[in-house]
Order: structure tokens, then sequence, then C-alpha cells
């Protein structure tokens, strides 16, 4: 039995609290994607983790958890949250490390920075965009090498010889050295170079014999091919990229869950129709929500839930069920809005126009309204409790994507969760 918890919009949407909550009865948690640029939140017996690379299955005791080869993976940040997780728990979390995931090295950072896309794409700054491309290039260093310390070496050689063949008025490249560089990757990496191994191999056994989670990072408007390029980070983060990123065809995930906030945030540029910029509502839902990033502490922008935008990533997801979180956050909205359709040069479109990032720039959101509530939504536990506006609010968004709400977050510890 396989469940995958999917980000639906621009990432942020609650999944770390999700898969936490699910991991419990899991055997095998699986991150499949991306790198340190994710921020996981959940509470763990009361004390606040934000995960960037470790799975939420770390937690427990008898889950075994997967950096699988779809991820890069920074040996240094990996260390840090090793540590913090086995301090908390008193012991070491299971980990198995993919040994053709790609790492990211203190080079792909610098030339992530010498390059500009940081400011330009409003990244979060951790390499992934870079190490991406020398994977692609044929030119990166995979989890594997680091078995090998002669071959790591050898190919650590070539890369910085090319940066600085590419580079020679940077003093940050010129500074590297291979032996400096080695060693200090093989020191952080020292705890998990007995997990390194042929991750898909574990993860097609688990799938026979217990249950996985897939832990999405990012969300669908944020994949790579189908989100809104070039505002987008570097991997597959759906669905449809997962049986790739796991060297698994067709993996048989019969849990699919899109988690939605109850209304959008997007961190870093690009294009956002239903954007409360500078309005009121705006910064109501981003001090409400406290929507500040948990890697880079960005205050996230805010605004409507955009229905379009959901339409396209349950196209790309396929979920079985949504699962709704920060509910909690518009208690207290005089009125709260949705956007079903934009108007585009004059014309209504109900398509998300994600291969014309330049048209949904233009796009504006046609709304429809709906009354607030007032009550304080995060002690209900029943969906027949909360008041009847916030169960209209959730009969439009399952109607409109045509499947049902699984779990409704009222708030960001375990327990503060409504069961359907
Ligand atoms: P992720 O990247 O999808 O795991 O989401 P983040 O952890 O980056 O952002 C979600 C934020 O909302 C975190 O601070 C969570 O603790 C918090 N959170 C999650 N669910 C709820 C909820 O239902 N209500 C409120 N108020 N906060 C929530
Ligand atoms: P989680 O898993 C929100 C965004 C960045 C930027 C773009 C590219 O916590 O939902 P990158 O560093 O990946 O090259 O940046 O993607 N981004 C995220 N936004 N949540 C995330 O992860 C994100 N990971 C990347 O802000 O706009
Ligand atoms: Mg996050």
């Amino acid at each position: 039995m396989a469940t995958a918890v999917l980000g639906m919009q621009w990432g942020d949407e609650g999944k770390g609290k999700i898969t936490h909550l699910l991991a419990k009865q899991a055997d095998m948690v699986v991150r499949f994607n991306g790198g340190p640029n994710a921020g996981h939140t959940m509470i763990d017996r009361g004390v606040k983790f934000g995960t960037h690379q470790i799975p939420a299955g770390a937690f427990y005791s008898d889950t075994c958890c997967v950096l699988a080869s779809g991820m890069v993976v920074d040996m240094w940040v990996l260390r840090e949250e090793y540590e913090a997780i086995s301090h908390h728990l008193g012991r070491e979390p299971q980990l198995l490390v993919s040994e053709s995931a790609h790492l990211i090295l203190p080079y792909h950072r610098i030339l992530e920075e010498l390059e500009g896309s940081g400011a330009r794409i409003g990244t979060t700054r951790r390499g992934i965009g870079t190490a991406y491309r020398d994977k692609a290039a044929r030119v990166g260093i995979r989890a594997g090498d680091l078995l090998h310390p002669q071959r790591l070496c050898d190919k650590l050689s070539h890369r910085l010889d090319l940066l600085k063949r590419m580079w020679p008025a940077s003093s940050e490249i010129a500074s590297l050295s291979v032996e400096s560089l080695s060693e200090t990757l093989l020191a952080a990496s020292q705890p998990f170079l007995e997990s390194i191994t042929d991750a898909s191999a574990a993860i097609r056994l688990a799938l026979k014999e217990g249950k996985v989670i897939f832990e999405g990072a990012q969300g669908a408007l944020l994949d790579l091919d189908f989100g809104t390029y070039p505002y987008v980070t570097s991997s597959s983060t759906t669905l449809a990229g997962l049986g790739n990123a796991i060297g698994i065809p067709f993996p048989q995930v019969e849990q699919r869950i899109g988690v939605v906030k109850a209304y959008t945030t997007r961190v870093g540029e690009g294009p956002f129709p239903t954007e409360l910029a500078d309005e009121e509502g705006g910064k109501q839902l981003r001090e409400q929500g406290g929507e500040f990033g948990v890697t880079t502490g960005r205050p996230r922008r805010c605004g409507w839930l955009d229905l379009v935008a959901l339409r396209h990533a349950a196209a790309l997801n396929d979920p079985t069920r949504l699962d709704i979180t920060k509910l909690d956050v518009l208690s207290g909205m005089a009125e709260i809005k949705v956007c079903r359709a934009y108007r585009l040069r004059g014309s209504k479109i109900t398509d998300f126009p994600h291969g014309r990032g330049e048209e949904l720039a233009l796009c504006e959101p046609i709304y429809e309204t709906f009354p607030g509530w007032d009550e304080e939504i995060g002690n209900v536990r029943k969906l027949e409790e909360l008041p009847q506006a916030a169960r209209d609010y959730l009969e439009v968004v399952t109607q409109e994507v045509g499947v049902p709400i699984g779990l409704v977050s009222v708030g960001p510890a375990p327990e503060e969760t409504i069961v359907t």
C-alpha cells in the first residue's frame, strides 16, 4: 500500500504536518525530489521541527527513511538535521540514501550567486538548480562516489578544473581545492556512508511488503516542466515525476493526497494572479498564517485560493483526496474570495496557461465572494461542528476539483486536525 503526499500550490501547503501524521503507520517514508530548498514543519511531541531533507518518518522508530535518487542532497545540511533529530529522539533515525542521488557541493551555491538566479527567480539559494544542472550535464558527483575516495577526487578534480576555467575572476572558485573539499565532504558524510545503497531496490521491496509514503517537496506549480516556468524549481514535483525519481515504472500509489492550503502563498518571483500584493487581506493572511519561509525566513506572498491553478495541479497529481490545511487562518475574514476563471485580454479563460508564463502574468482573477466566519475553529474536531460558512467553503473546493476531502487541518499541531 502506498501513499503520496503532494503539494497542490506553490509549496508550503503543510505537507510536513500531514506526512508526520501519517508516517506513524508507515514502514518507509521516501523523499523523491528537491533537496534542502524544502522546509517541512512538524510538531513532534510538542517540539517544532523544520526538516529540509530528512523525511517525516524519522520521528518513528520502526519507519525507514529514504532519500531517493531524484533528490539533490546537501551532506552538511543532512548532518545538521540528523544530529538535531537524533538529539530530540535519543536515537538515530533509520536512513537510506540512494547511491545515485546527486550531491550539492559548496560551488553549487557559489555558482547560483555568480549567475544571479537567486535574485532573478527568487530561489532559496541552496544550490538546487546548479546541482540538477550538473546532473544533466553529466559532471555531477553522486552519493555513491563517496564510497570510492579516489574516484571522488578524480571527479572533483575534473569539475574544479572546469569551474576555474569558466570563472577565472572568482576568488571563491579559485579558493576551492580537491583536497579540502573531499576531506570536508567525507567528514560531513561519515554517519551516512553505510546508508548509501540501491534505494530503488529497497523501495521496491517495501512497496511489496509494507506501507510506503512518498513525501513530496515543493508543489505542482513549481514543477520544472508543468509549473510556472521559469519561476519554478529544478525537479519534478508531481506524481507524474515520481516513477522516474525512484526508478520504478508506474508505482502503484493507491492513496494520492493533494495538500491544499485554504488560501494561496508563494515565495520568490513569478506570476501569482490571486495575490493580494499590498492589500490589507494579504497582510492579514501573512500575519494570521505566520507566512514566513521555513528555509529562508522570507515573507511569503499571500492571496486567495486559485481554483484554476488547483484544477491544473489535480491533473498533474491525480489526487484521490484533498487535505485542506490552515482553514483556521481564514477565521475573522469578513468575506472570502475564490477564483474559478481568469480574464485574459478581455476574454474569460478557465484553463491554467502553464506553458505560457507571460500570459499568466497578464491574467486577472475573476472572483466569487463567500461570507466569512468569526468563530475560532482550532478546537473543532468534527466537520459538522465547523461554522456553516466554513463547510460551504470546503464544499466549493471539493466540488470544483471533483475529489473528496480527507483531513482538514485547523492548527499546526497533530491533534489540531479534523478527520472526515
Ligand atoms: P510544507 O513545506 O508543505 O511542509 O509546509 P511548511 O511547513 O513550509 O508551511 C506550513 C506552515 O503552516 C508551518 O508553519 C506549519 O506549522 C503551519 N501549519 C500547518 N498546518 C496548519 C494549520 O492547519 N493551521 C495553521 N495555523 N498552521 C498550520
Ligand atoms: P516546500 O517543500 C516554497 C521556490 C523558491 C523559488 C523557486 C526556485 O517547503 O514546499 P529553488 O531554490 O528550488 O531553485 O527555488 O522555488 N521553492 C519553494 N517555495 N516551498 C518550497 O518547498 C520551495 N522550494 C523551492 O522560493 O521561487
Ligand atoms: Mg515548506
